[in-house]
C-alpha cells in the first residue's frame, strides 16, 4: 500500500492521512510536518527552509528530495501515504528514480472558499503535532490539545497573506499533477467537501474494498 494524498493547502490531506494511517497500521510521512519538526529544532535544514515554510513557497527541491530519501534509506518497499510530496513534477520524477512506486493517488477536490474557511480556522499542537478546528473538530477545552494538554497555536503559514500565496502556488505548481498521475491510471478523485468522517469511511472502502 503506497499512496499518495493530493491537493490544495487545506483540503484535509493531513486529516485523513492521521486516520488511514491508524486505521490501516500505514506509516503517514508529511514532507509539511517533517520541515516544521526542522525549523522548530534550528537546525541548519531547518533554518534554510523557514522563510519559505512561513510565506507559503515551495522549499527547494534538493532539501525536500533529501528529507524524503533518508527517510526511505532503510526500507523502500514499505506501505506509506505520503502527505504533501510530490508538489511538482520533478519531486513525483525523483519518486521514480528512486524505486519507490505508488499505487493511487487520491485527488481531494475542494474550492478555494472552503480551503479558506478551514484553513481560517485550523488549530495546531506544536507537541503532539494534532489538528483541530475552532467550528469542525474543536478541543474539549478552548485552546489546550486534547490528547497531550499543549497549548493550541496557529500555524505562522495560515495568515490570510501566506494562504493566498499557497494556493497561488498550488495552482502552478501541484495542480498539474493531476494530469500527471491520471495519464500513469493511478489518479482517484475523492470529494473533500463533506464531512471527515464520511470522506475517512470512503477511503477505507476504496482502499481495502
Ligand atoms: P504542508 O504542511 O504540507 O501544508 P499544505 O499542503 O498547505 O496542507 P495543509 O497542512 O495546510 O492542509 P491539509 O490538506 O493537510 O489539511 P488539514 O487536514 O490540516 O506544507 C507546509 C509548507 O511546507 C508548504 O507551504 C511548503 O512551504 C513546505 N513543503 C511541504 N512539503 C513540501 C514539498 N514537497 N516541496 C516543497 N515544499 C514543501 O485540514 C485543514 C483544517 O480543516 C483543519 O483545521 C482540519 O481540522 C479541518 N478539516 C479537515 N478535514 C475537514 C472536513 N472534511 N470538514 C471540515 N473540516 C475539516
Amino acid at each position: 500500500m503506497k499512496f499518495v494524498f493530493l491537493g490544495p493547502p487545506g483540503a484535509g490531506k493531513g486529516t485523513q492521512a492521521d486516520y488511514i494511517s491508524e486505521d490501516l497500521s500505514i506509516e503517514h510521512i508529511s514532507t509539511g510536518e517533517l520541515l516544521r519538526q526542522e525549523i522548530s529544532l534550528g537546525t541548519a535544514l531547518g533554518e534554510k527552509a523557514r522563510s519559505f515554510v512561513e510565506s507559503g513557497e515551495l522549499v527547494p527541491d534538493d532539501i525536500v528530495i533529501e528529507i524524503i530519501k533518508e527517510h526511505f534509506s532503510e526500507d523502500a518497499g514499505r506501505s506509506f501515504i505520503l502527505d504533501g510530496f510530490p508538489r511538482n513534477r520533478a519531486q513525483a520524477v525523483s519518486l521514480e528514480e528512486h524505486g519507490i512506486d505508488v499505487n493511487k493517488v487520491f485527488f481531494f477536490d475542494v474550492s478555494e472558499k472552503v480551503v479558506i474557511e478551514r484553513l481560517g480556522g485550523r488549530l495546531y499542537c506544536p507537541v503532539c503535532k494534532k489538528f483541530y478546528h475552532k467550528d469542525y473538530r474543536p478541543p474539549v477545552r478552548e485552546g489546550v490539545c486534547d490528547s497531550c494538554g499543549g497549548d493550541l497555536m496557529r500555524r505562522a503559514d495560515d495568515e490570510p497573506a501566506s494562504i493566498e500565496n499557497r494556493l497561488k502556488v498550488y495552482m502552478e505548481k501541484t495542480h498539474p499533477l493531476i494530469r500527471f498521475y491520471e495519464d500513469k491510471g493511478v489518479l482517484e478523485h475523492i470529494d473533500g467537501d463533506r464531512p471527515a468522517g464520511e470522506i475517512r469511511r470512503e477511503l477505507n472502502a476504496r482502499i481495502t474494498g
